[in-house]
Parts: C-alpha cells; sequence; structure tokens
C-alpha cells in the first residue's frame, strides 16, 4: 500500500521556495511527490513528517553506526558543549581522540581533523602531490571521494552500451575541464591495468584513491590480492597510497579494512562513522608525510575539531573499540542477507551481495560483480522498482541500486522480522509489475 505523504509534500512545496529542490543536499531529492521529511530517528528506525516508520539502512549514508540518537554519545555531546565550542586554538582532547584512532588504525601514525570526508581527502591529495611533488592521481572507475573537483569525476554506466570504453565525465557543471588531465582512472580489481597506468604516466603519479568498498557503487570490494598489489605498484613507482575509509573505517573493522586485508596505506581517511554522525572526519597517516602539515602544507578550518563533535567522536570510537557492537552490525548483516537470499531462493531469483555484512549490496545476477562496468550486467531496474514498495513497506534503503544497506549496531530482532516481511511484499510486487508489463508488451 503506498504510505500517505501528504506532510511531507505539502512541506516540500513550502521548502521549494526557499531552497533549491526543497532540500539542504540534491541527494536528499527524490523527487516531487517522493521527498520525504525526517521528524526523528531513534536507534535504527526514523519517522517522517506524516509518522511513517521505517527501519533506515541508510542511516545517512552510513555514520550512525550506533543508531541515531545514541545516548552515551549525546551525554557525551553535551558535555562538549560545556567546553564552548570553537576557539581557533586546540584542546587536550584531540590528542585523546588521535590516541584512540593510532591504536586502532596502526597506519594512523600522526592525526588531523576536519568536519567533512569530502575535506579530508582534498587535503590528503594535496600533502601526497606536495610530499612527491607530483600532481596527477589514479582513482577507481565508480569511486566516490567527495564533492570537490578532483574527485568529481563520473561514468554514467546506465548510457553505457556495453562496449567499448564508457565516457568519463564532470559530475557537475561547473568543474573546469582543465583538472581533468590529472585523474587516470582504473579499473577495480585489475592489476595489470594499474601496471599499465603506471607505466604510462611514468614518475608523474602523487596518489592512489582507493575506497576499499565501493561504497556508491554496490559495495563492490578491493580484493585482497589487489590491494596487495596496489600496494607494491605504489612503492615501486614512488606513489603515496591513499585508503579512503570515509564509510568503510570503523564499521567493517575497528581498524578499517586496511586491517582486515593487512595493507598499509600512507595515508587513510574517515569520517562517518567516526562520531556517529556529529560532523568530523580524518586525515592520518604516515609520519614523514604528515610532519609536511604546517611545514609548507596549509592545513586547517575554523570549525575543525569542535568540542562537541570531538567529545562525540571520543565516546563513540570508546564504544567501537572496547565493546562487541561491531561484531553485531556484521552479524545483524549477515542474518539480513540470509534472510533475503531465502525469499530470492524460494522465487528463483538469481542475486548475490557484495561488500561487509556492515554494509551488504544486494546485487540481481549470480556472479558478484569485481568492477563497476559488472554492474551494468544485473538487473539494477529490479532493485530499483523493488525499492520503492520497500520504502512503503518501512523499510528505507537507497532508491538506487548503487548504494549498499548500512547496518547499525541498533538494528535487532524486531527490525529484522520488519525488514524480511516487507522484503517479501516488495518482491512479489515487483515481479507482479513485471509479468504485467510483459502482458502488456
Ligand atoms: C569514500 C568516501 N569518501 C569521501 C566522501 C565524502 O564525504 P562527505 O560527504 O562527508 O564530504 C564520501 C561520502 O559518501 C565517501 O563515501
Amino acid at each position: 500500500m503506498p504510505r500517505d505523504l501528504s506532510k511531507s509534500n505539502a512541506h516540500w512545496h513550502k521548502a521549494n521556495t526557499r531552497l533549491p529542490l526543497g532540500v539542504a543536499s540534491n541527494f536528499r531529492f527524490w523527487g516531487e511527490g517522493r521527498t520525504i521529511y525526517v521528524k526523528e530517528g531513534r536507534g535504527a528506525r526514523i519517522t517522517d513528517l506524516d509518522d511513517n516508520r521505517y527501519v533506515d539502512y541508510r542511516l545517512g549514508y552510513g555514520p550512525a553506526i550506533l543508531g541515531y540518537a545514541h545516548p552515551e554519545v549525546d551525554a557525551a555531546a553535551r558535555e562538549g558543549m560545556q567546553v564552548g565550542g570553537v576557539f581557533a586554538l586546540s584542546t587536550e582532547r584531540e590528542f585523546r581522540v588521535a590516541e584512540r584512532i593510532a591504536k586502532m588504525v596502526p597506519a594512523a601514525e600522526l592525526v588531523r581533523f576536519s568536519n567533512s570526508g569530502t575535506e579530508a581527502v582534498m587535503a590528503g591529495l594535496r600533502l601526497a602531490r606536495a610530499y612527491t611533488g607530483r600532481d596527477d592521481y589514479i582513482i577507481l572507475e565508480g569511486s566516490y571521494h567527495g564533492l570537490f573537483d578532483a574527485a568529481m569525476w563520473y561514468t554514467p554506466m546506465e548510457k553505457w552500451s556495453q562496449q567499448g570504453e564508457p565516457e568519463v565525465v564532470p559530475y557537475s557543471q561547473g568543474v573546469p575541464l582543465g583538472v581533468r588531465g590529472f585523474a587516470h582512472f582504473v579499473q577495480a580489481n585489475d592489476a595489470n591495468q594499474l601496471e599499465d597506468t603506471f607505466k604510462r604516466t611514468a614518475g608523474r603519479i602523487a596518489c592512489m584513491l582507493i575506497e576499499p568498498i565501493m561504497g556508491n557503487c554496490l559495495g563492490i570490494g578491493m580484493e585482497p590480492e589487489y590491494l596487495r598489489a596496489a600496494r607494491m605498484l605504489c612503492d615501486k613507482y614512488g606513489t603515496l597510497l591513499l585508503i579512503d575509509e570515509v564509510k568503510t573505517g570503523f564499521r567493517v573493522a575497528r581498524g578499517g579494512v586496511q586491517s582486515l586485508h593487512a595493507v598499509r596505506p600512507d595515508l587513510t581517511t574517515f569520517a562517518k562513522a567516526v562520531a556517529n554522525g556529529y560532523p568530523i572526519s580524518v586525515l592520518a597517516g604516515r609520519e614523514d608525510v604528515m610532519r609536511k602539515l604546517g611545514r609548507g602544507v596549509a592545513h586547517g578550518g575554523t570549525y575543525t575539531a569542535h568540542s562537541v563533535s570531538l567529545a562525540a567522536a571520543e565516546k563513540c570510537l570508546q564504544i567501537l573499540d572496547e565493546t562487541d557492537a561491531l561484531d553485531r552490525v556484521a552479524d545483524f548483516g549477515r542474518r539480513l542477507m540470509k534472510g533475503m537470499t531465502q525469499v530470492l531462493n524460494a522465487r528463483g531469483i538469481a542475486h548475490s551481495f557484495v561488500g561487509h555484512p556492515s554494509m551488504p549490496g544486494l546485487y540481481f545476477d549470480a556472479k558478484p560483480p569485481r568492477n563497476y562496468r559488472d554492474w551494468k550486467g544485473s538487473d539494477y531496474a529490479f532493485y530499483d522498482a523493488m525499492a520503492q514498495v520497500l520504502h512503503d513497506e518501512g523499510v528505507l534503503c537507497e532508491p538506487d541500486s548503487r548504494e549498499p544497506w548500512f547496518i547499525s549496531a541498533a538494528h535487532d530482532d524486531s527490525c529484522l522480522a520488519d525488514t524480511l516481511r516487507g522484503f517479501e511484499v516488495a518482491v512479489d510486487a515487483t515481479l507482479k509489475t513485471r509479468a504485467a508489463e510483459k502482458v502488456r508488451a
């Protein structure tokens, strides 16, 4: 049954008079008549203006790792408020949080904070360029590193005919085409192509940016051998390896994907799960590289290490480090995938999962994808149609099949039961619509 969205819709018309698309971020506009506004989030559930309740698998694109309005993290944030905000000076807590990060992530020898993932990756790329004295960088097709010009290249795969090379276009108008020449694109999990790229660009690459699980591309994961090959090739060609764990960090494991695959980057970035949603990000890495900050390389920002976010980060990281929260996240993810598989197998629907149980991507093909081009071969239209029904059934996944499902430590048995019930309804409804379309065709 379609939900009542009358209050959200009415609000959209009002909001659109003052806010472009009626929202604060382009990604939050889901179309006229489908854009929802949140009243509140608690644990793993959110409620919209029309009092529709959802089990949420977006979690703000990942941050709410412990669930919304987590009492201990929020209490810590209130303590942070007592400190006073920002002073254009540092506080003692920065050191304590940096110590915790260094304990959890061995590559994080030195740490600097920023406010968003974009800022952290942008600073990392600048630092790598300064350290190596080179300008170019390698980036994986289908990956996302934030909204700054160097990272804003996009392959419109839905338009690709599966023959020849897909085009690479700016992700937005306003990105100067002149900066395109610095970026070299490679496909995930193809070490030969990577080596060819290094050979072709001899001595020009400052940095290789790797999203170890592509969180805007189903959750396609880098194979351990590929990560190791990337590490070896970066060393061979004098390039810094930046593993961007903005989405995966403090989620898939205490030490991120880099700890699971035992690959040590020169630089690494974190954001989302650091403070359970309070805005803070991290650029960390090798001491000799990081020491260039302030010695020729600019880094800073008025709101950097705000006392509220920092206090939230201290508590959130302590919980993630010292409790079984991440085990519970992964366990829920495994049970969710098992339940979905039962529903899909019972209907003979080919599928697979990619990524990690803490952020699984559901893929409608039996063979899981290894790179973004593989996604094109799947039945993503089925996913996209199903997602709309899931929303009506109170299960909030991203409407686009390229986004994985984010799990929090607050997802519990009742969430699982509600989700699987809604999933069964959504799958059946999508099959029925398909069958009707076939008859009409
Ligand atoms: C891997 C990765 N890097 C960077 C970013 C940018 O982070 P933010 O949206 O906080 O600027 C994102 C955001 O989703 C991301 O997934």
